[in-house]
């Protein structure tokens, strides 16, 4: 049964419908009636709501005509429900803002409702728009309603479009025979696909009439779909064939136009196939495409081409929110920010808004590893918005001139937009998302062309395609990216290349890496980095600028040097940065990527870089600072390289734990303990052994320490001597000759630098970034440690207590490398540079009695693991309070304030740093440092 709220809406009788069932008000303007060349058309005012009119007209217009409309309805009233109708349909069109950067853009939303269709999304719409009949709202209450009943979300949309597609996709598949090899029907079916959407979109768009291709579908192929294949074959050469090549005769294709453009150029031949595609083929058609987001076309694809994706649908693409993350602050939000300036300018107005166009238009933009183009979709967007913005502006100051009307009408005439497809370049490695992004650009194009329509009446024929972005088909890292598109003092490169580490990247891309670096070391180099030399190669020489989503990796430990030291030198700084943020995936249970967005310039503009910082409560507008160095800090532009023993005296050193280099013979895991221990002999050289996951986990395991060895032994115990031959035979087989040299003292650890004659501490190679400290545990001398830890002796407690503080954990969250996402502890990076201030031992000692404090507490809860005590949600309020106490005597010392931030703590640290290292620094003449 229909919604009665429908069959009032179906009567046209909106009036009642607002005032009797919605609840609205009366309405309070007079009709409105515009023309436009020749035509006229007239607006009712049927309702209101504190100021949200509603309109009806009853006829559907063309674009032009409904834009003309819209701007004068606009004069009136900000916010408005428009609505058009005819016999068989209405169309609902609803203003939906957007913010991005300093501007805020509207887009008409159009909401279509054909009479007798029973899609209770429409009832729903006007049920969230019903108002209480005995209450007053206020304006902002209604107008939430209002939007969401009409704003439509891009998420659903893009899940709602890749159900559409994947059952497209899914019905194809089917169809295809076996004997087909499966690339190429992958290859087909997605060839067909993106021709399929560009149709849709064509439908929507007024490419040509309303629904050609759905009317086509549904009086041009039989139902039961057998010809549906051959016939899509045939439009498809039809759309790629010139007018002048065609018969002239009338055909089913009528209509349609010459695309050009490569979208249709290749001859596709499909198989026969069925009902159910052509039912998608309909449904899909159904829904309004001209809203969809081009930008989204990659996860759109990549959802439907393989389940498993589809499951984590947007997980590797990147979302628009990420990308203007990246472009606004590069390059998108100065031009704004000029815009804004040049309105206040008064009579000079209107040549610099020109002269400004002009800059716009020498824009060239390039996305070196652009998958389906969505870096370059949403630039390319984002130039077209602020050109009408200008244009728009123009118009105004026309107008206020005096020139409306016919005059204002051929103010555009010949208009030649300065931002052109041509513009904009990408390479992308694999074929089939260059293609997609080829077309995808199309479609942007065509979107924005129907804003400018929507706002200044003009209408611009893009068909046949005359200008195309370059998007390359190869490697990025092997092209010579000047040939794809030359640098100009105007060129924009951005994007996402892959981020592989060098336990992921494939011996070929290594080699890439290298040959980018020009060097044979890379070191732990991540291969997004080669998207860095590139650039530098790129641009050299060159004003430019660029920036890159990546891994936040390579802004830790060992690799910074290696990739900020070559870019300072050769003259860029940091414009902008993103600090660490989590990479949003919709797949559960997947650990968390992290990433950063830096962009660099080598310009020498007076601007301050701009640091961004997405912790719980700062995730939010960046924050202009004096500099920003490779760490991604407002601090001190400073490396952080290897150093072999502590840079502050009365640091105690830290050393590696016991390498076995044994394959396992002289450990003890507990289900052979029982073994080794009811053994007379081998039951005396047995000494607990301490890892990592011992340590942290509360697990246990043993090992043979074997150091004090007594040979007789070996003949009385014959598990002893067992375990000692495959020791020996193991290292005898390595390949490497430290290894074999081991082989004569086959009894012993291969390498054995912590010996500990009093307690020691034991510090994890790896600690979980999750933990608010680093865990680190003070044991007995006979405990043996693994070389996954390091071990140090610390007599006094000053070590347990620095190495326990929030300061040393920003130190090592900053500076250290990274496991995956989980801390690196390092001698000679972390612990050996930690810049520790002079302390005066009274100090110290409050330190240091601070520290013991912290193991007295710990010591309360003798049966919890570390990992347990050191869970953030679930600390120990005792023990949480002694690190307070502990934190605030170290940032004391740091000369921090009471409660400092990440941020500060990282500022202090790295003053100090630069403090120490600087007279270092200037004793060694060749030893440069990065640019501010
Ligand atoms: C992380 S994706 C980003 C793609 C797109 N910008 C997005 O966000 O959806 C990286 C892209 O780089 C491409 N790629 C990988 N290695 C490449 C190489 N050596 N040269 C060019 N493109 C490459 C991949 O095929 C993929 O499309």
């Amino acid at each position: 049964m229909p919604s009665p709220l429908i069959e009032r809406a179906e009567k046209h009788d909106y009036q009642k419908l607002f005032l009797h069932d919605l609840n609205w008000s009366r309405p309070d303007q007079p009709p409105v009636t515009v023309e436009y060349d020749g035509q006229h058309i007239t607006a009712t005012n049927v309702s209101q709501y504190r100021g949200i009119r509603v309109w009806v007209v009853d006829q559907t217009p063309d674009s032009r005509l409904e834009a003309e409309l819209d701007r004068h309805l606009a004069r009136s009233s900000t916010d408005r429900i428009v609505i058009f109708h005819d016999e068989h349909e209405q169309v609902w069109r609803w203003p939906v803002r957007r913010a991005s950067g300093n501007t805020t853009t509207t887009r008409l939303s159009r909401h279509r409702h054909r009479t007798g269709d029973t899609d209770p999304r429409f009832a729903n719409k006007l049920d969230v728009i019903r108002l209480p009949f005995d209450q007053t709202l206020d304006a902002n209450t209604v107008l939430t309603k209002v939007r969401q009943a009409f704003d439509v979300e891009a998420h659903n949309e893009t899940k709602h479009a890749s159900k559409l597609m994947a059952r497209l996709y899914a019905a194809m598949e089917k169809a295809y025979p076996t004997s087909v090899d499966p690339k190429v029907q992958d290859h087909e079916i997605s060839v067909t696909l993106a021709r399929i959407l560009f149709l849709m979109f064509g439908d929507d768009t007024e490419m040509w009439r309303e629904n050609l291709f759905q009317d086509f579908i549904l009086e041009h192929t039989a139902t039961d779909g057998t010809d549906i294949g051959s016939k899509l074959t045939a439009l498809f050469a039809y759309l790629d064939t010139e007018p002048e090549h065609r018969t002239g005769e009338r055909t089913e294709f009528d209509g349609f136009r010459y695309v050009n453009g490569r979208i249709f150029t290749e001859r596709v031949t499909l198989p026969v196939l069925n009902s159910e595609f052509r039912a998608a083929v309909l449904d899909a058609c159904d829904r309004d495409w001209k809203t969809i987001s081009p930008a989204i076309f990659g996860s759109m694809f990549q959802s439907v081409r393989d389940a498993e994706t589809r499951r984590q649908l947007g997980e590797h693409y990147t979302s628009e929110e990420n990308i203007l993350k990246t472009l606004n602050p590069l390059f998108l939000d100065e031009l704004r920010a000029d815009l804004a300036h040049i309105r206040t300018l008064g009579k000079y107005e209107a040549g610099k808004l020109n002269k400004l166009r002009d800059k716009i238009g020498r824009i060239r933009y390039m996305d070196p590893a652009c998958g389906c183009g969505n870096f370059i979709i949403v630039a390319y967007r984002e130039l077209r918005d602020l050109e009408l913005a200008i244009l728009e502006r123009l118009r105004e100051i026309d107008i206020a001139k005096g020139k409306t009307g016919e005059g204002d009408r051929k103010l555009f005439a010949n208009l030649d937009l300065k931002v052109s497809l041509d513009h904009f370049y990408g390479i992308e490695i694999d074929e089939w998302p260059a293609r997609i992004a080829e077309t995808a650009m199309f479609l942007i194009d065509r979107q924005c062309d129907l804003k400018l329509t929507a706002s200044l009446g003009l209408a611009l024929d893009r068909l046949p395609i005359k200008k195309q972005p370059t998007i390359r088909g190869g490697n990025a890292l092997t092209l010579d990216w000047a040939a794809v598109c030359p640098p100009t003092a105007d060129t924009v490169v951005a994007g996402n290349p892959p981020f592989l580490g060098h336990a992921t990247r494939t011996d070929a891309q290594a080699q890439e890496l290298r040959a980018a670096w020009g060097k044979n070391d890379i070191s732990r180099l991540d291969y997004v980095t080669g998207w860095h030399a590139k650039a530098l190669t790129y641009f050299a020489g060159r004003h430019g600028r660029f920036a890159f989503v990546t891994t936040n990796s390579i802004t830790q430990g060992d690799p910074v040097p290696h990739l900020f030291g070559p870019i300072f030198q050769a003259g860029w700084r940091i414009r902008f940065a993103h600090r660490t943020f989590p990479w949003t995936s919709e797949a559960t249970g997947k650990a968390a990527v992290h990433c950063v967005i830096v962009g660099f310039t080598n310009q020498s503009d007076s601007d301050k870089p701009v640091l961004f910082d997405h912790t719980a409560d700062t995730n939010t507008a960046g924050r202009r600072v004096r500099g920003i160095n490779a760490y991604l800090v407002d601090a001190p532009n400073v490396f952080v390289t290897k150093r072999s023993a502590p840079l502050v005296a009365g640091l105690p050193e830290t050393t590696f734990g016991n390498m076995p280099r044994d394959e396992g013979n002289l450990i003890v895991t507990p289900e052979q303990y029982q073994e080794v221990h009811a053994d007379p002999v081998a039951r005396t050289y047995l000494r607990p052994f301490i890892g990592a996951e011992e340590l942290l986990h509360g697990k246990e395991r043993w090992c043979l320490w074997l150091t004090n060895l007594d040979p007789a032994d070996l003949s009385r115990s014959s598990l002893l001597r067992k375990r000692v031959d495959a020791v020996r035979e193991f290292r005898l087989k390595s390949s490497a000759a430290s290894t074999r040299q081991m082989a004569a003292t086959p009894h012993l650890f291969g390498q054995r630098p912590a010996l500990h004659t009093k307690p020691y501490l034991v510090i994890p190679g790896v600690s979980s970034e999750l933990r608010e400290f680093y865990p680190v545990l003070r044991v007995e001398p006979h405990v043996s440690a693994s070389n996954l830890t390091f071990t140090a002796s610390d007599p006094s407690g000053f070590l347990f207590a620095i190495i326990s503080s929030s300061m040393f954990m920003t130190w090592q969250a900053t500076v250290g490398g990274r496991l995956e996402s989980r801390l690196r502890f390092s001698n000679t990076i972390v612990w050996n540079n930690l810049p520790l201030p002079d302390i005066d031992q009274r100090t110290r000692d409050n330190i240091i009695t601070a520290g013991h404090n912290v193991e007295l507490e710990r010591a309360e809860h003798p049966t919890a693991t570390l990992a347990q005590l050191y869970r953030t949600e679930a600390m120990p309020t005792n023990l949480r309070m002694a690190h307070d106490r502990l934190d605030r005597l170290v940032d004391k010392a740091f000369a921090a304030s009471d409660h400092p931030t990440l941020a500060e703590r990282q500022r202090v640290l790295f003053k100090r740093y630069e403090e120490l290292t600087a007279p270092l620094l200037a004793q060694r003449p060749s030893a440069r440092r990065g640019r501010a």
